[in-house]
């Protein structure tokens, strides 16, 4: 079977609706045919500073996310990065073979390190715990979105480069970007990114809006005067943002969708589309609301700790085996 690791960080206190069509909706997806392992990247999120209490708080949700979105802990292994101290240790191995420069050109690390005075040093090593996370469960293919292309090539080359120098015991995986919703943009500014730090609030739509919120956020999307429905990312980047919404959702061709609109104007499609997402999110967070105030989450995170220590632990084994730290 295939292995399939992904991993998100407790970083806002939910995720949006492109974290959704472009990861989660995904991470559910691959359950049917392959070996899931989904994780809380804790560890990654105190790269930049947290409130200790407030980071518990958001591990719980986002483990409570995974879950609600239809991760299946009888199919799936969903755990905290933190409770499987191998990350830390297969992470300090490959500091070892990786280089400084091969760091500093991590376009992450650019983007949050740029004009600022102090950078924690942790900024700059972020990218081998990720490739710990990965590499310690002889990870086949890695979903996630288009911003994580560098480091998925980075978890290729180190695995090769450990494989060689020192033994062949690494898988080397593939990354696997979706089809559709891989780039959800920003309501308001339809040429950026939909974020969780966006200040302009009307311009996200977290998983935890309201019906009445989403639907309102929806109809004062920004599209353009011309009424008509049609798919131009250059010219109509806002309608062409609600369509691959309605097309990642709905899974219909965007031609198809088109077609149904023809003549229709903005006010109908948005009213559609509204519903369309209402009706997606509204299972999600009645079993969020459930989850959080359950004692199930924590067996359910005690189990996938215990299988994920488990595999870990073997790879983490063969890699010191393979330096030769330690007598074993
Ligand atoms: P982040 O919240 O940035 O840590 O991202 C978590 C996951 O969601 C990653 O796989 C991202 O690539 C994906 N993601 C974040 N924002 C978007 C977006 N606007 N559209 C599609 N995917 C996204
Ligand atoms: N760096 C990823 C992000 O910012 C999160 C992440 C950490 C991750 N470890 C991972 C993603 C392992 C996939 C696999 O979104």
């Amino acid at each position: 079977m295939t292995v399939i690791f992904s991993g998100v960080q407790p970083s806002g206190d939910a995720p949006t609706l492109g974290n959704y069509l472009g990861a989660f909706k995904q991470f559910a997806a691959f359950q049917a045919e392959n070996d899931c392992i989904y994780c809380v990247v804790d560890q990654h999120a105190i790269t930049v500073k947290q409130d200790p209490k407030l980071l518990k708080e958001r591990v719980r949700r986002l483990a409570a996310i995974y879950l609600a979105v239809g991760i299946d802990p009888d199919k799936s292994i969903l755990f905290i990065q933190s409770e499987v101290p191998a990350h830390a240790q297969a992470a300090w191995m490959l500091q070892c073979i990786v280089s400084v420069g091969e760091l500093e050109r991590m376009t992450q690390y650019k983007d949050k390190s740029d004009g600022k005075a102090r950078v924690n040093a942790a900024l700059l090593t972020y990218p081998p715990l990720m490739v710990a996370d990965i590499l310690l469960y002889n990870t086949n293919v890695v979903p996630v979105g288009d911003d994580q292309k560098q480091h998925i090539e980075l978890t290729r080359d180190l695995a090769e480069r450990f494989n060689k120098q020192y033994k062949n015991v690494l898988t080397v995986p593939e990354i696997s970007t979706p089809k559709q919703g891989a780039r959800i943009m920003s309501l308001q500014e339809p040429t950026r990114k939909m974020s969780k730090s966006d200040e302009n609030k009307k311009a996200t739509i977290f998983l935890t809006d309201t019906p009445a919120q989403i639907t309102k956020k929806i109809k004062s999307a920004m599209t353009d005067s011309s009424g008509i429905i049609s798919y131009d990312k250059e010219n109509k980047p806002g309608v062409a943002n609600l369509l691959t919404i309605y097309a990642a959702i709905t899974g219909e061709k965007i031609a198809d969708i088109v077609a149904k609109y023809d003549g229709k104007g903005y006010g109908a499609f948005k009213t559609d589309l509204a519903e369309i997402v209402v009706n997606e999110l509204a299972p999600v967070q009645e079993r969020y609301e459930q989850l959080l105030n359950s004692s199930e989450l924590d067996d359910i995170l005690d189990a996938g700790a215990a299988k994920a220590n488990k595999i870990a632990s073997k790879t983490l084994a063969k890699m010191e085996k393979a330096m030769g730290l330690g007598r074993r």
